[in-house]
């Protein structure tokens, strides 16, 4: 391994340690151990106002690319499913769609997992293979399988670890089908963010075994859920903290193209609510709302400068909209599914249970259900039936 960039490492290791994220000695090492660096080829796309500069390792200061590599940020690598930062010299807009996420998320992801070293582990969101890496240090390459949906991407993780010498399982396909090859393992751990968790996942862990993953799939809105799955295929326990993560590929949300006025235009229903829509932009009621109404979206546009907001479920064809006012909002429904109606019901009852965190949710998977609810609190208690 190199040793260009130890005291960066070192450095990094120091500060999640600092910081309370880093506590496993193990962890520690492999932190140390592990240039990040390696894991950026070709580069990244920095965030710089709505733009992203790309800054490639080759076209920059060894210094300044080192600083870069070990900066506590998620660093970029890929935009709109396809451009890396050395097919452009300029900035650029875009959407990420894979990267480096930063090392307090990775690395507290890892350390919830509770690791022992004879574990077998499925990664589901390979990126740039980095925190693959730090699992192959402590278990060995043979017991890491990680997948990734992007051919390139995973080609690219595949070569960075195999140049340190881990010969990790690195499949290239979609990631919400598990790795059965491979299974079953004692950890599942997604590094992309899912509406729900599948039950593939369930079959393939053993009982006893973990799941950690981010579901939802609202900016701002979304848990890292923990479960442990049992002997008879089911799985049950708790989001355990708020977390961000870009969305599984197949389930990213499109923006709702045109003129969303044209949508609402015949609704079923109109009054007054009785909590502000406003309640959305924070984080657990977020959460709450896509409990409530799953296939939700959240769609903020606006008209002449004046802030619009709806809630939009495409499946079923369903919209409210919300219209503010001096002192209050209306909101109008139409479809089959009121949407808000049940979102409030879920608010009004949140705030009735004393506004509890997102970890006070639990969760329990079977094949052909997703039951999430607080205890103690009987309205917050959603059963999503698969069947
Ligand atoms: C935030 S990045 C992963 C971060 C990475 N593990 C790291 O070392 O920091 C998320 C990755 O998930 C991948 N991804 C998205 N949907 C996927 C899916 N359905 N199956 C597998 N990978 C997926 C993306 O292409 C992207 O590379």
């Amino acid at each position: 391994m190199t040793d260009d960039s130890g005291p960066e490492r070192r450095s990094l290791a120091e500060l999640l340690s600092k910081n309370g994220v880093l506590t496993s000695p193990w962890l520690r090492e492999a932190v140390e151990a592990v240039p990040r660096e390696l894991f950026l080829h070709p580069g990244v796309f920095l965030d710089e106002g709505g733009f992203w500069r790309p800054v490639t390792a080759t076209g920059t200061d060894a210094a300044e690319w080192l600083k870069i590599a070990y900066s506590y940020d998620t660093l970029t690598t890929q935009l709109d499913g396809h451009l890396t930062a050395d097919q452009t010299a300029d900035p650029v807009r875009g959407v990420p769609t894979s990267s480096s996420t930063t090392p307090a998320t990775v690395i507290s992801m890892i350390e919830s997992l509770g690791l022992e070293s004879d574990h077998r582990v499925l990664e589901i969101g390979t990126g740039t293979g980095y925190s693959s890496a730090l699992m192959c240090h402590f278990l060995g390459a043979d017991n890491v399988s990680t997948v990734e949906v992007d051919p390139e991407v995973a080609e690219r993780a595949d070569i960075a670890l195999e140049t340190l010498g881990y010969s990790a399982w690195t499949a290239a396909g979609d990631g919400l089908l598990g790795h059965p090859r491979r299974a079953p393992y004692d950890r599942v751990i997604a590094t992309c963010a899912v509406r729900r968790i599948p039950h593939t996942w369930v079959r393939q862990t053993k009982p006893g075994g973990v799941i950690l993953s981010t579901v939802g799939s609202w900016p701002y809105g979304t848990g890292l859920a923990k479960v442990t799955v049992d002997d008879n295929g089911t799985a049950e326990g708790q989001i355990i903290g708020r977390s961000s993560f870009m969305q599984a590929r197949s389930q990213a949300v499109v923006p709702v193209a045109g003129d969303l006025s044209a949508r609402t235009a015949y609704a079923d229903s109109e009054r007054e609510t009785k909590v502000p829509p406003t309640l959305l932009d924070d984080w657990v009621p977020a959460f709450l709302a896509q409990l409530a109404a799953p296939g939700a979206h959240l769609v903020r546009a606006q008209s002449d400068g004046t802030p619009l907001l709806y809630l939009f479920d495409p499946d079923r064809e369903s919209f409210a909209e919300f219209l503010a006012h001096d002192g209050g909002w209306t909101v109008r429904q139409g479809g089959p599914v009121p949407l808000w109606d049940r979102i409030e019901e879920a608010l009004v009852a949140w705030e009735a249970a004393g506004q509890p965190e997102i970890d006070s949710i639990r969760l329990r998977i079977t094949q052909a259900s997703h039951h999430y609810w607080i205890e103690g609190a009987p309205d917050l208690n959603w059963e999503h039936r698969l069947d």
